[in-house]
């Protein structure tokens, strides 16, 4: 069985109904999983009059940050996150940043990695995010597992690269197409996972 940590930013909450599609995936082929949060940098004289945000936040607050424990727990990791002008969020990419203790020790190598993000509009940067985030992959020597167009509903989904939804700003829920391609994407990380693990053994 596969340890897998599915690791998010949500502002407005659709990167967090793709991540729980991703953690169920996983967790139905079998994984342990674990749901988590990075820390919000954003200060609240920034965001604080924006009622979706503040919502958000409220209805997530039982969901733990990550720290770089739940990295070394893992043996495998998805992150997500929105899009920010084709980048991943600032604050996915401060917890990224703080991980330069594990990467000296070596501690991520040949963990498995896959990314997922969420955009605003069709062509808003979501395979830029994905292999963005992935670029830390290479850095941390893990191995980089995409979904592909591994079944018949990757072709509805149209992104071999991870789980994306065009969100129209947060105005949109992820569809049944996108939470497929989410569950998909976890189930195929614990599965690639765990014959990793067992090949190891
Ligand atoms: C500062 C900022 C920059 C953004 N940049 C982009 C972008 O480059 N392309 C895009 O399609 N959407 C962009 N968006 C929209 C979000 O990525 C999109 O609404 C996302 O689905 C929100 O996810 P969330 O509900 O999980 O917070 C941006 C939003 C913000 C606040």
């Amino acid at each position: 069985m596969a340890k897998v940590a599915v690791i998010y930013y949500s502002q407005t909450g659709t990167t967090h109904l793709l991540a729980e599609a991703v953690e169920a995936g996983a967790r139905e082929a079998g994984a342990e999983t674990r749901l988590l949060k990075v820390k919000e940098t954003a200060p609240d004289e920034v965001w604080g009059n924006n009622p979706v945000w503040k919502q958000h936040r409220e209805e997530t607050s039982n969901i733990r940050e990550a720290t770089n424990d739940d990295l070394e727990w893992a043996d495998a990791i998805i992150f997500g996150t929105p899009t920010r002008y084709g980048l991943p969020s600032a604050q996915l990419k401060n917890f990224l940043d703080q991980t330069g203790g594990l990467w000296a020790k070596g501690a991520l190598v040949n963990k498995i990695g896959s990314s997922f993000a969420t955009t605003a509009t069709a062509h808003g940067g979501q395979e830029a995010t994905i292999l963005a985030i992935n670029t830390a992959f290479y850095h941390w020597g893990m191995i980089i597992v995409a979904p592909g167009y591994v079944e018949a509903s990757q072709f509805q989904s149209g992104n071999p690269y991870g789980a994306s939804f065009t969100s129209n700003n947060g105005q949109l829920a992820p569809d049944e197409i996108a939470l497929t391609a989410g569950r998909l994407q976890g189930r195929r990380v614990a599965e690639v996972a765990a014959q990793f693990l067992n090949g190891k053994k």
